[in-house]
């Protein structure tokens, strides 16, 4: 598609221009009915953006920039296959990994719908199989990034609908001190390991995998591998190099970001804890969430308008930092996984083109599941210089008994939603004054149910989208993750003493010796 900078439009020429709200306070005052009208409905979602520092003409100049961007043709052209990662040539259709078994979508003359089922469901069969086998108890999925954070999060948010049997543990750090810790509970012939990587050529997930297979093997010989190792992977051939039978592997496509694959096989280990019926549900969630996104007007669009915040923020605000505050303990790796998609998609400095971006890109995303926050960072949230715009997410209804807990959860995440904004004059004590004016979104459902978790995560995933089509960046690539792996891949001989130290500047020299002595040294 046609490369707009949609910085040399008038739309944004007239955002830059529009009058800025003077307060929240002022907002409120002036239109009685602002918390009930700026509401949006998506899914099973019910998403106040009344407390964001925008009236309805900012709203409607940041609408304008949306559309200038071609945000709508860019969707279409991403639901339909279009190869809109174009530096690495590829289609981006996660989307297709929720549409239902009816559905068809043909890309490159093949039908990627029916393709998705088959994958569902020999992991569902695999699933089943594992369930219902009681020698099984223990799942550790090995895998980084994309590989971990989404089945992580998920296995932890869905931790109401686990099997009571098995306990998933996820192991991603290529410190020894994370398997170390996970395999010392655990028994051999007890325990499945999925191996996660989309390229199976990931250092950490190679070496945490090969620790594994060499517990697993000293305990029960080589054949074990066979029937407790399984992959999740596109890349059948480097499976098969590992030693792993390509009949045990689950495949994806090349069409599946890594950020963007906890509803691919990816899910394995996440699905053999909350069964394929509940996965189904997640996927129906996400589907639910895409459909908004397809069909809903701009004006009620919930990605729409959240990405569009955010625009505002970053480019004309100036508020380069956003954080994500989960009322929900089970949550708490929401954040985190909110990082790689966000972070990893947009923190870019260069337009699809490679020319320079001409306006702000991602914001720096962090959080912490609430109340823990309150007593961490939230001072600086009321009170710091810059200003943090926040998410909050909440429900009705908890997973455990004690309502009396809830209701003090419940009755934090308003107040501080409503102190934020808000604020309290104190001109006498300066120290105890809350400037207020400080945004926030507030996402509540019912329950944190399979279903709203997908709705949850397709949202972001669409919220980023908007944003990546505003900034003209291309949000599927990610090749600032590249020059540290190339370097450490040089720097791990030199630290071992196989090679030379050589061709580093002064300050690496120095901390690769420091290293090298004591390692030689014993
Ligand atoms: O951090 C870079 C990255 O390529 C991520 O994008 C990806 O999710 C992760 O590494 C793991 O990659 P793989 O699934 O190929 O092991």
């Amino acid at each position: 598609m046609e490369l707009l900078d949609v910085t040399t439009t008038p739309a944004w020429s007239a955002l830059l221009a529009v009058e800025r709200p003077a307060s929240l306070r002022y907002l409120f005052d002036a239109d009685p009915d602002r918390g009930r009208r700026m509401v949006v409905e998506c899914a099973d979602l019910r998403i106040d953006w009344s407390k964001h520092l925008v009236d309805d003409d900012v709203v409607a100049a940041l609408l304008a920039v949306a559309r200038a961007a071609g945000v709508e043709a860019h969707r279409d052209a991403m639901l339909r296959g279009d190869r809109i990662n174009t530096t690495e040539g590829r289609s981006v259709l996660h989307t297709a990994l929720r549409l239902p078994r009816d559905a068809t979508l043909v890309v490159d003359g093949v039908d990627v719908v029916a393709e998705v089922h088959a994958v569902l469901d020999s992991m569902g069969a695999f699933a089943e199989r594992v369930r219902a086998d009681e020698r099984i108890t223990d799942v550790v999925n090995i895998g980084i990034g994309g590989s971990d954070l989404g089945p992580a999060m998920a296995a932890r948010a869905l931790a109401a609908d686990a099997h009571p049997r098995i306990r998933t543990h996820f192991v991603s750090n290529v410190d020894g001190a994370d398997i170390t810790a996970t395999l010392a509970g655990l028994e051999p012939a007890a325990t499945l390991f999925v191996v996660s990587s989309k390229t199976f050529t990931t250092i950490e997930t190679l070496t945490n995998a090969r620790t594994a297979r060499a517990w697993l093997t000293a305990a029960l010989g080589d054949a074990a591998v066979a029937e407790h190792f399984v992959a999740v992977s596109t890349n059948a051939e480097q499976v098969a190099a590992f030693g792993i039978d390509t009949a045990n592997m689950f495949g994806f496509w090349d069409w599946v970001g890594g950020r963007y694959s906890v509803d691919s096989a990816i899910g394995l280990s996440l699905m053999i804890s909350i069964g394929p019926d509940r996965f189904r549900e997640l996927l129906d969630g996400f589907h639910a969430v895409d459909e908004h996104f397809r069909t809903a007007p701009l004006e009620a669009n919930a990605p729409v308008l959240l990405a569009m915040l955010g625009v505002w923020y970053v480019d004309v605000l100036g508020w380069r930092s956003k954080a994500v505050l989960p009322y929900a303990q089970e949550l708490a790796r929401f954040p985190a996984y909110l990082q790689q998609l966000d972070m990893e998609s947009n923190g870019k400095s260069v337009r699809r083109d490679g020319t320079p971006v001409t306006a702000g890109t991602g914001p720096v995303v962090w959080g912490e599941p609430g109340t823990n926050g309150q007593h961490a960072f939230y001072q600086l949230l009321h009170q710091g210089t810059q200003v943090v715009p926040v998410d909050m997410i909440g429900f009705a209804h908890p997973h455990h008994p004690h309502r009396h807990h809830h209701d003090l959860l419940v009755a934090n995440l308003l107040a501080q939603a409503e102190a934020l904004a808000f604020g309290r004059a104190n001109e006498l004590e300066p120290h105890r004054h809350f400037p207020g004016g400080r945004p926030s979104t507030m996402i509540l459902a019912d329950r944190l149910t399979p279903s709203v978790l997908g709705q949850l995560i397709a949202l972001y995933e669409h919220i980023v989208f908007v944003q990546g089509v505003v900034w003209g960046i291309n949000s599927f690539d990610q090749w600032g993750v590249e020059l540290g792996k190339e370097l450490a891949n040089r720097i791990t001989p030199e630290l071992t003493g196989e090679t030379a130290v050589g061709g580093h500047d002064s300050s690496t020299t120095a901390l690769i010796e420091w290293y090298r002595e004591r390692r030689l040294s014993g």
